[in-house]
């Protein structure tokens, strides 16, 4: 049989400027090893992609490498029993896109060991528009759960609050009887983020910070995208015993703190990385996505579909702070020559 060709967004680490990522095409003899070959339907765009894809970051562990962190789609070659042929299925993080060529393709080939079968419920599409994003957002309410955040204990800030993590967040824990108030650097969008569940937006430029060790206690518990000085005043203003999980680091990646919120409010930093996690719990967390902790408006976060040919574009928007909500990425759109939105999918 022929190898199939597809199209990809390949990346050169040592390249700056325009040229650093381009779409070429691909077939599957140029994938890497692993057990379970899968046509992508859908990836998607996260803040870890844009640095990738413009350099913004030093992402990729290998060069040239196709990028995209995740891909959803169907099985079209596999070696592992678990997975036949034409099963619908869901990869995100464990390296893809990091040092194995990624989800930005027409096909990947990874290990077994980091594919989820896709949940009843859930569709390549709707996986994509979670993502790991999604998955993110579903790993910070586990983490608040286990450590026994309860509605009951007062509201709770989410910092980059009109991004993927963001409004996907501020969405399940409204769901779930929590009181949610968004801190956004986009006031513009209050509105929208009062439609996804929260009951106050707070402008980012407006707020003010004491610089105390311990300021006024306000929140009960945090959910921050944004980490640097902002992380740093959010652990100083949370009430006793609140958790606040650490994600990201749109707005820097230091942390200046004393140990008082930790020893006089038993505060509880909680930290996370989503492309570790590991299969048991990552299986378990997709279930949730897919039943208890399914957005109630997941329509409502897709913000726009893009094909490979305009990730250069929008992740240079989405560092820049000037996209939110979600991105689908639609792989085949290039070849198929019709708008990512309408592609016919395989
Ligand atoms: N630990 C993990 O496993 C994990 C997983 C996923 C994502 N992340 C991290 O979480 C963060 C959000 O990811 P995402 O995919 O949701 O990205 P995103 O869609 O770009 O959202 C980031 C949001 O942060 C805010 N922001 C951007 N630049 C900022 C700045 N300079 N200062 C303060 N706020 C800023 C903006 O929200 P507003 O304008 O509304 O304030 C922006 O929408 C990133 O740092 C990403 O690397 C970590």
């Amino acid at each position: 049989m022929a190898d199939q060709s597809f199209p990809a967004l390949m990346i050169r680490e040592e390249v700056a400027g325009a040229d650093r990522a381009q779409v070429v095409t691909l077939t599957s003899a140029d994938l890497m090893e692993g057990d379970v070959e899968i046509e992508v339907a859908w990836s998607s765009l996260n803040y870890k992609d844009a640095l990738a894809v413009t350099g913004g970051g030093r992402i990729l562990r290998h060069s040239p490498l196709v990028g995209g962190i995740d891909a959803a789609g169907r099985v079209v070659h596999s070696v592992a029993p678990e997975f036949s042929v034409g099963t619908e299925v869901i990869v995100t993080g464990c390296g893809l896109g990091e040092f194995h060529h990624g989800g930005f393709a027409g096909r990947i080939r990874v290990p077994a060991d980091w594919v989820v079968a896709m949940p009843e419920g859930l569709d390549a599409r709707k996986a994509m528009l979670l993502g790991t994003a999604g998955f993110t957002a579903a790993m910070a309410i586990s983490r608040l759960e286990l450590n026994l955040q309860e509605p009951s204990a007062g509201p709770i800030l989410v910092t980059g609050a009109s991004g993927g993590v963001g409004c996907l967040v501020i969405n399940m824990l409204a769901a779930r009887g929590f009181e949610v108030i968004a801190l956004s650097g986009k006031p513009a969008l209050s509105d929208w983020l009062k439609s996804l569940g929260a009951s106050e937006v707070l402008d980012r430029a407006a707020v003010t910070w004491g610089r105390r060790p311990l300021e006024k206690a306000r929140w009960a518990g945090a959910v921050d995208l944004v980490g640097g000085d902002l992380l740093s005043s959010v652990v100083r203003s949370i009430r006793p015993w609140g958790n606040v999980v650490s994600i990201g680091l749109a707005g820097g990646a230091e942390l200046h703190t004393t140990v008082m919120p930790f020893i006089l409010r038993g505060v509880s930093l909680l930290g996370l990385t989503s492309a570790r996690c590991p299969m048991p719990w990552r299986r378990e967390l997709w279930q949730r996505l897919a039943s208890d902790l399914m957005p109630r408006d997941l329509a409502a976060v897709h913000t726009g579909t893009v094909g490979l040919d305009e990730l250069v574009d929008v992740s240079t928007r989405m560092l820049a702070g000037r996209t939110h909500g979600r991105i689908l990425v639609s792989p085949w759109s290039v070849v198929r020559g019709q708008s990512p939105e309408t592609v016919d999918k395989p």
